[in-house]
């Protein structure tokens, strides 16, 4: 399925963009992977150059998503170089947590620009050559913030339900072009997102996010590669997430009161 495919991976330099690049490496793939920082990017390609072989490359290239003009041309550059993409997956992210009046109006913005214009920059900017080709793939990740609200992540979850929502039309509209979407929507797991998020997370937020464990990242990574050869269209790695995910859309005002319950116990509010 992977094998001889040009897979570019927005986001390849850490976490779960790069647990999928190994994966996708041992598949026999080519990998482009973008990110912001290039010395974070060479360090990746130089762990997974030694486990390419014959014909497969990793090749690098510094760019930020939220920039449309610069992920174009990034994708050209890739097409004239490596060639022409078959698939995207759309991993470049960021959290920013915190009580609703304190997040000043710019952590919205980049949120929205990176988690949500990246995601559209990049698949907009695909386009073109899976038409060309007639088929693509394009895996999404969102979040399981991007279909239930957590408490502390009202920019995070905005950015994250856009994403839901672009993915959800795009599945429509891009299915006569036999160009697959995969949506995933994982619970959260062990990366330096989230140690990063610990270091500063409110006491409402760390309680209720006691409600799904956290994931070890090999979980999540083999589990998204599972579904997308199995072609699922929505990824939920983790029986709880899957679970818990199910009861807010069966029972919307059950996991609400659950939810104001658990932030009840802890609330201490902005000061
Ligand atoms: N970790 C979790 O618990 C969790 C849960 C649900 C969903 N997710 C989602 O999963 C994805 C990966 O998360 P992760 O935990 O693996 O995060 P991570 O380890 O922090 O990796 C994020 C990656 O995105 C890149 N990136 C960030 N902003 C970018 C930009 N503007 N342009 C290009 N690249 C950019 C980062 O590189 P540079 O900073 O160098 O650009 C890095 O390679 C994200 O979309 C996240 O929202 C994570």
């Amino acid at each position: 399925m992977f094998n001889n495919t040009v897979i570019v991976i927005t986001g390849g330099s850490s976490g779960l963009g790069k647990a999928l690049a190994q994966r996708f490496i041992k598949k026999g793939a080519t990998l482009a992977l973008i990110a912001r920082d290039k010395k974070k990017l060479t360090i990746v390609r130089e762990e997974l150059s030694p486990l390419c072989t014959a014909g497969q490359r990793v090749e690098i290239f510094s760019g930020n998503v939220a920039d449309y003009t610069a992920i174009k041309e990034t994708l050209n550059i890739i097409a004239n170089t490596i060639g022409e993409p078959d698939i995207l997956l759309n991993c470049a992210g960021i959290v920013r947590e915190g009580y609703f009046e304190k997040l000043p109006h710019s952590t919205f913005r980049e949120q929205m620009d990176i988690n949500y214009f990246g995601t559209l920059n990049c698949t907009k900017a695909v386009l073109p050559y899976f038409k060309k080709k007639g088929r693509g793939r394009i895996v999404n990740i969102a979040s399981l913030g991007g279909k239930i609200g957590s408490f502390g992540c009202t920019a995070y979850c905005a950015s994250k339900f856009a994403v839901v929502g672009l993915t959800e039309v795009l599945r429509m509209e891009l299915k006569p072009f036999h160009i697959t979407i995969h949506l995933v929507c994982p619970g959260e797991f062990e990366s330096p997102m989230v140690e990063e998020l610990n270091t500063y997370r409110t006491p409402e937020n760390r309680v209720v996010n006691k409600t799904v464990p956290v994931l070890p990242l090999n979980v999540v990574a083999d589990e998204v590669l599972k579904g997308i050869e199995k072609e699922h269209y929505l990824i939920i790695p983790g029986f709880i997430a899957r679970f818990l995910e199910m009861i807010s859309r069966w029972f919307p005002a059950t996991s609400r009161l659950i939810i104001d319950y658990q932030i009840r116990r802890v609330y201490q509010g902005p000061t």
